[in-house]
């Protein structure tokens, strides 16, 4: 059952208030925004929109829970980004911050390649659930923890073309 938490207007609402705060924090400088697929998809092409900066834009896969609703706790990456990422201002973009493992991970392997800022931006954050330490320099909404789809968040592979952000209330056959 489906059991809505964000309209789409709330998002885009929150979404345009990030953007700007992102113009304004790298005023007269370019941007590199990373993708982590496939949840941050929606979230990235809407707030790339709303970001008033030379932004180019990258893509990078980490292995994923597959069908289950809780991380295994190790990540890999398992598609790397094309562009070189020395003296550049890296935004990663996620989709919800969980228990912290993969940004953590994602973080460290980034900040090797010695970029001139890095800083991530998440939609939501879970906040309850940090095994990890670390923080998003943007969160969007913080959230309880449940499990939530749309808005390019899935349970196995479904719901990320929802328009909203809705709590997975309960198992849902296949
Ligand atoms: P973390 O490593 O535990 O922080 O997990 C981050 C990843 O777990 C996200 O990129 C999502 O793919 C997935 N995830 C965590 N919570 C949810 C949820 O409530 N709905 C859908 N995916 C989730
Ligand atoms: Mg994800």
């Amino acid at each position: 059952m489906l059991k809505p938490l964000f309209t789409h207007e709330q998002i885009a609402r929150r979404v345009a208030e990030m953007g700007q705060q992102i113009t304004r924090d790298f005023e007269g400088e370019s941007v590199v925004l990373i993708g982590v697929l496939k949840g941050a998809c929606m979230f990235l092409s809407d707030l790339a929109r709303q970001i008033k900066l030379d932004a180019t834009f990258d893509f990078i896969a980490v292995s994923s829970y597959g069908a289950a609703k809780q991380s295994a706790g190790e990540v890999q990456l398992i598609k790397d980004v094309i562009t070189p990422l020395q003296g550049m201002n890296v935004i990663l973009v996620e989709d919800i911050l969980d228990t912290g493992l993969t940004l953590s991970f994602l973080k460290r392997i980034f900040t090797a390649r010695q970029p001139r800022t890095l800083k991530i931006a998440a939609l939501l954050d879970k906040t309850s659930r940090r095994v990890a330490q670390v923080q998003a320099d943007y969160v969007g909404f913080q959230i309880p923890d449940e499990f939530v789809v749309g808005y390019g968040l899935d349970y196995a592979e479904r719901f990320r073309n929802l328009p909203e952000i809705c709590i997975l209330a309960e198992e849902i056959p296949k």
